[in-house]
């Protein structure tokens, strides 16, 4: 096994700068190491990542430091016939007849009411006045919340996300987590009450109802999941339809093609989360001692698995630092499902109950951005900059275009 001084260091500004040149050294040559700040191996091939998150011998005791303070006893904590039974509680809002009927058009009226607000003026940050926006808006409006109380949901799910991605430690981000969880509560409880009391055709009113095999969710089950859509639906969703700009922006002729041919959306977007994905570090800690490429990982100690590593591993893509919509190794049809190629869901149980979701918001926004923005430019000069480590995104897309 190899050590981490001779490889790039995780908590470098350099790597932060550039984590894809890292990963294409740690996938060659440490494709496990120990990272001593972190306290956790670090895995970058394909089979090695796709093997953390399908092997149940993975478990994910790691989000009981990682998340429980913050959000309280998740999804992502729970193992075996609980984690079941949990997600079939929730995964019918998520999917079929439900998002199609019911919640479509609360994602079409959210991305609408955006871009009314630039469509006439011909310039818009795609990133801060559209993404950072329109999945929280619509997770908030799927769950019969306040739009009005926005600030303060977008105040904590950026908390949240920080407090996930704070692998230096960083005192004042656990605090801040630590007050958004109290926050969070206050906030929510009286209004789950509420709901039982009196239901209305929400997903709050459907997860009080939900109820399987007589097993349903308590106040703090549903704050708790709550807490976790609004930073797994909000962050991650946002950071995907911003890279997907970004990259068919760099990309003019196959941003040409997409607007020619919108049913190319799906595989830009699929492309997308394989290129630049919004998640690209999860963890996991192994229940015993499992030998994965380049030496044996110790039972209870902790692995990242990197996800931006995997999805560029020439092993398992061809010529994987281009980004094209076009790939033949990459298949649409089963990017938004457990049997996706890509890992930026991860895979598994614990896959992204959110995918079609995610799917649909990219969906409709992309298609109605397109319709209200005929030819969108950068700034002469202007190279979109990702900006994060656990979590990545373009920082901003300031876009001019001529109104319609
Ligand atoms: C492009 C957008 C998205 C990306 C890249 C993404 C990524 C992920 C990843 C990597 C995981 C696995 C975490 C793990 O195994 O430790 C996950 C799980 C999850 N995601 Fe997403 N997500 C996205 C959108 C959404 C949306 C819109 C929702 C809202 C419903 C959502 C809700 C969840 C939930 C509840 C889980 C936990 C599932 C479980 O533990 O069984 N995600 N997501």
């Amino acid at each position: 096994m190899t050590t981490a001084r001779e490889i790039p260091d995780l908590l470098s500004n350099a790597f932060a700068a550039d984590p894809y040149s890292a990963y294409r050294v740690l996938r060659d040559e440490a494709p496990l190491v120990w990272h001593e700040g972190m306290q956790s191996y670090v895995v970058s091939r394909y089979e090695d990542v796709a093997r953390v998150f399908k092997d149940p011998v993975f478990t994910t005791a790691n989000y009981d430091w990682q998340l429980e303070p913050v959000h309280g006893r998740t999804i992502l904590q729970l193992s075996g016939r609980e984690h079941a039974v949990r997600r079939a509680l929730v995964a019918p809002a998520f999917r079929g007849a439900e998002l199609q009927e019911r919640f479509l058009p609360v994602i079409e009226r959210n991305s609408a009411a955006l871009i009314d607000g630039f469509r006439r003026t011909g310039r818009v940050d795609l990133v801060a006045d559209y993404s950072t926006r329109f999945p929280i808006n619509v997770i908030v409006d799927m769950l019969g919340l306040d739009q009005a109380d926005h600030a303060r949901f977008h105040r904590w799910y950026t908390a949240i996300v920080a407090f996930l991605g704070n692998i230096s430690g960083d005192p004042d981000v656990v605090t801040a987590g630590e007050r958004t969880r109290r926050e969070f509560t206050e906030y929510m409880l009286p209004i789950i009450r509420d709901r039982r009391a009196n239901p209305g055709d929400d997903l709050l009113s459907t997860l009080c109802r939900a109820e399987i095999d007589g097993t349903a969710m308590s106040d703090e089950d549903i704050r708790a999941f709550c807490s976790l859509l609004l930073a797994a639906g909000g962050e991650t969703t946002d950071k995907a339809v911003a890279a997907l700009f970004a990259n068919l922006l760099r990309h003019p002729d196959q941003l040409a093609a997409v607007r020619a041919d919108r049913s190319l959306i799906p595989a830009a977007f699929a492309e997308t989360l394989r290129y630049t994905p919004p998640v690209h570090m999860i963890m996991r800690q192994p229940a015993e001692d499992v030998a994965l490429s380049g030496g044996v990982v110790r039972a209870g100690r902790t692995v990242t698995a990197l996800i931006g590593a995997a999805n560029r591993d020439p092993a398992r893509y061809d010529r994987p630092d281009d980004f094209d919509v076009h790939r033949a190794d990459l298949t649409t049809a089963t990017a938004f499902s457990a049997a996706a190629e890509h890992v930026a869901f991860a895979l598994g149980r614990h896959f992204c109950v959110g995918a079609l979701l995610a799917r649909t918001e990219v969906e409709v926004g992309a298609n109605q951005l397109l319709d209200a923005m005929p030819d969108p430019r950068l700034p002469d000069g202007f190279t979109p900059v990702e900006k994060g480590v656990f979590t990545r995104g373009p920082a901003s897309l300031p876009l001019t275009f001529t109104p319609v």
